[in-house]
């Protein structure tokens, strides 16, 4: 993460303005270019997050004319922007912190894109009425303590799909594991492909915010488990996902799991 320091070759006085205004706004952890003045010159991530969204862009329509959009974890509202230049109608982006609040506010005006930014958290999506054709929930579940309460509470938001996202440690791979197990069977905990989360009790890259990282299979297992279908993996750390299993008996699964009556589903 770096502040601005990128000026264009010309050297204007808008771009000097620019320059500043982007310095003042604090730390940006996206690189955006506002009219050729990056935010990020120099992320520890290279040119953050277009390295990522290079691959899952392909997977995205290009017209989303009429598509409304659900940006959770917005930041300085890279993937909103990205949505909005696509056509998207109606793009809302949330996040808890101010700082990226107006960076995200600022670069939207800046680039005169009509998007709306909002202080909140993905456990208040109560708030936040209706459900969206694209939800993205990129770069948030590992630094929640809450980490599948939440997702279960974003699925409930999920009207087309979802543009998931998280840091991974340990295994890459994958596999088909049984549905259950004796009691005395342990040997599958100590391979590094059974799902699995890391629990960081103080800090991970100086960060007291990463509290669960999961491996591959616990990204998925978790994505599945949430009653979501996962149609594609574009990127490493990327899923884009429909939800086909997410209520039973009526009642969404956070919502049973609340009030304690969550059943295993038959036939499961
Ligand atoms: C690693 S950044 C990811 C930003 C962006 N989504 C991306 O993928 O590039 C994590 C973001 O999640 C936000 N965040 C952290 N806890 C949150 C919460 N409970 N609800 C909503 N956003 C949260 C942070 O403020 C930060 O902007």
């Amino acid at each position: 993460m770096s502040s601005a320091s990128q000026v264009p070759s010309s050297h204007s006085s808008e771009a000097e303005a620019l320059t500043q205004k982007i310095q003042e706004l604090g730390e940006w952890f996206h690189n955006l270019n506002l009219h050729g003045v990056h935010t990020a010159p120099n992320h520890f991530l290279g040119d953050f997050p277009n390295i990522k969204w290079h691959r899952i862009s392909q997977r995205i329509p290009l017209d989303l004319s009429g598509a409304s959009v659900l940006d959770i974890g917005c930041n300085a509202g890279f993937y909103s922007i990205e949505m909005k230049r696509r056509g998207a109608d109606r793009v809302l982006g949330i996040d808890v912190d101010d700082r990226y609040l107006n960076q995200a506010r600022f670069a939207a005006a800046t680039l005169d894109l009509d998007i709306e930014f909002r202080k909140g958290s993905v456990y208040q999506l109560e708030n936040v009425a209706g459900s969206f054709d694209y939800v993205i929930f990129m770069g948030v579940l590992y630094h929640l303590r809450y980490p599948l309460m939440a997702l279960d509470t974003v699925v409930k938001k999920v009207a087309g799909k979802l543009i998931f996202q998280t840091m991974l440690r340990g295994s890459r791979e994958s596999q088909a594991w049984a549905k259950d197990y004796s009691f005395w069977q342990e040997e599958m905990f100590s391979n590094p492909r059974f799902p699995a989360m890391y629990f960081i009790e103080q800090k991970y890259s100086g960060d007291p915010t990463n509290w669960w990282i999961p491996n591959c299979a616990a990204a998925e297992a978790m994505l599945r488990s949430a009653g979501l279908e996962i149609l594609s993996h574009p990127e490493e750390e990327t899923w884009i996902c429909e939800p086909r299993r997410v209520c039973r008996y009526g009642q969404y699964i956070l919502d049973l799991e609340l009030a304690g009556e969550l059943t295993p589903e038959e036939g499961a």
